[in-house]
């Protein structure tokens, strides 16, 4: 659409900004891409190391600003929770003991709870349930901010389970590590906490995830850095069904299961395709871990969730861009072609650019956050969960609708030379009072504007836009929209 001539004038008069091509979208109104479940992340490394201080808390669980080392952080409001049951134990049972990869990152290696084979029974001296405090702590924090959606999740079986004791994989990598006598005491082992957890720490578990990143041949217990474990999916079709038997078995037949967490997009729908009608009926969620990137057929493995009736989670997502340009990049592409109703981002706290605030979980220190923080906080404040997602139209913005409210919200970024974005609502039975004032947040990645919010957009007429730097994301609050 043409700019406004006052805004060509206002721009001209003040030289701030010549005037560039613009584009437009129009926001599909009559798509439906499913009720968002929400944002999350998971606990295990960082809330090990961090799980006690509220600070952290709020800024990750609540949507009040967080005072964490001095900076006053906009909380991203997650409402998700991956608690991670751990494989480690550093007790011998008959002479034999859990086997290190000399590489391992001690913080890695996450307390379990089973410490021997001797009892399945959870009150016995077998189970340790004092074990891994601060990452319970951080979950039950998370839970009384306002989190009500919590996945048990397993990098490893516990390591006397496993053929050469080592949690972090077999000798090859590309093996099965998990011995075939134990895969029903497996998932006896994660049903086992779902129901402590229930019973002992108030948190019931919405699904259990066995299996991280199944197919992949990097679970080696010689070069490994942390817990993994390769599972062929013929496996995966014998431990699923153990699973679903022992958490029926506790009366946690409303907990779902969720597989199988695997590294890509195509490695998911090769997985999911493996798998027999048996396993599948036990699978109320497809998880997918997004370390494809701008890569790989999202479509197809939206098309396999569909069509089986699954819910699909893009369950772990992370990367080493501390300026928030990929991880923008990617949610529009999970938003625009995978259609997850969840996203959960890997660590809040990590160096190397992967963390949302810098920092080291073995030294226990803490920087500051990184610009990535605030891009995802364009999205999590305002994407909420119970949201309807609907189609953008474009490959640069997202957008969902709030039905209750009447309130539409799209968040959009512009890579190419500065311009403006127009949006076009005119397919909305009303979209909105033209006059408006349409709330907006502006964080430009890399450096610059930090979540910051103004109020000088209009709705005029069915159309509203704004001018967007190179690498500027802003998100849209548009009130009275009516589907
Ligand atoms: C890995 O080790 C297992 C068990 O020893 C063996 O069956 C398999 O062939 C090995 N795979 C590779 C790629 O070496
Ligand atoms: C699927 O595989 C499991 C485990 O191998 C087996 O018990 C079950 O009978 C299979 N189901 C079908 C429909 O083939």
């Amino acid at each position: 659409m043409k700019t406004p001539v006052l805004l060509i004038l206002t721009h001209a008069i003040f030289g701030l900004n010549p005037v560039f091509a613009d584009v437009t979208t129009t926001i599909v109104a009559s798509s439906n891409y499913g009720v968002w479940e929400g944002w999350g992340t998971s606990l295990a490394w960082w809330a090990v190391a961090f799980g006690d201080r509220d600070d952290l808390a709020d800024a990750v669980f609540s949507l009040k600003d967080a005072s964490v080392n001095g900076v006053t952080l906009p909380g991203l409001g997650m409402n998700i929770v991956r608690y991670n049951a751990g494989a480690t134990s550093s007790n011998s049972i008959d002479g034999e003991s859990m086997v290190r990869s000399p590489k391992v990152d001690p913080f890695r290696l996450v307390n379990g709870y089973w410490l021997d084979w001797t009892s399945s029974d959870p009150a016995s001296s077998s189970w340790l349930w004092s074990t891994d405090a601060k990452q319970r702590s951080m979950m039950q924090k998370a839970q009384s901010r306002g989190a009500d959606l919590f996945e048990l999740f397993s990098n490893s079986p516990m390591w006397w389970q496993l053929y050469n004791h080592n949690p972090s994989g077999s000798d090859n990598g590309s093996s099965d590590n998990l011995q075939s006598w134990n895969y029903q005491q497996f998932a006896v082992y994660l049903s086992t906490i779902a129901l402590y957890a229930k019973n002992n720490w108030g948190i019931t578990f919405d699904s259990v995830e066995a299996f991280n990143e199944p197919s992949a041949n990097w679970w080696n217990g010689k070069t490994g850095t942390q817990e993994g474990c390769h599972f062929n999916v013929a496996t995966q079709q014998e431990v699923l069904p153990y699973l679903r038997s022992e958490l029926n078995s506790r009366g946690l037949s409303s907990v779902l299961i969720s597989a199988s967490d695997e590294n890509t997009y195509d490695a998911a729908v090769s997985t999911w395709k493996g798998l027999n009608s048996t396993a599948k009926a036990t699978v109320g969620q497809i998880n997918v871990h997004g370390y494809q990137y701008g890569n790989g057929d999202r479509s197809a493995l939206y098309n396999q969730a569909k069509s089986a009736g699954k819910k699909l989670w893009n369950s772990e997502y992370g990367e080493s861009d501390a300026t928030g340009s990929q991880l923008i990049s990617n949610v529009i592409l999970d938003f625009r072609w995978l259609h997850p109703t969840a996203w959960v981002y890997w660590q809040i706290i990590d160096g190397g650019g992967w963390g949302l605030i810098t920092g080291d979980d073995a030294a226990g220190t803490l920087s500051g956050p990184t610009q990535k923080y605030y891009v995802l906080a364009q999205l999590t404040r305002h994407i909420r969960p119970g949201m309807r997602i609907l189609d953008s139209g474009c490959d640069y913005a997202v957008a969902a609708y709030d039905t209750s409210a009447h309130k539409l919200v799209i968040v959009a970024v512009n890579w190419g030379d500065a311009q403006y974005l127009n949006f076009d609502l005119s397919q909305f039975g009303t979209p909105g009072q033209s006059g408006a004032t349409i709330q907006r947040w502006s964080t430009q990645i890399s450096s610059g504007d930090k979540y910051a919010t103004y109020k000088d957009t209009t709705l005029s007429g069915s159309k509203f836009w704004s001018y967007f730097a190179k690498n500027q994301v802003q998100t849209f609050e548009v009130p009275g929209v009516v589907l």
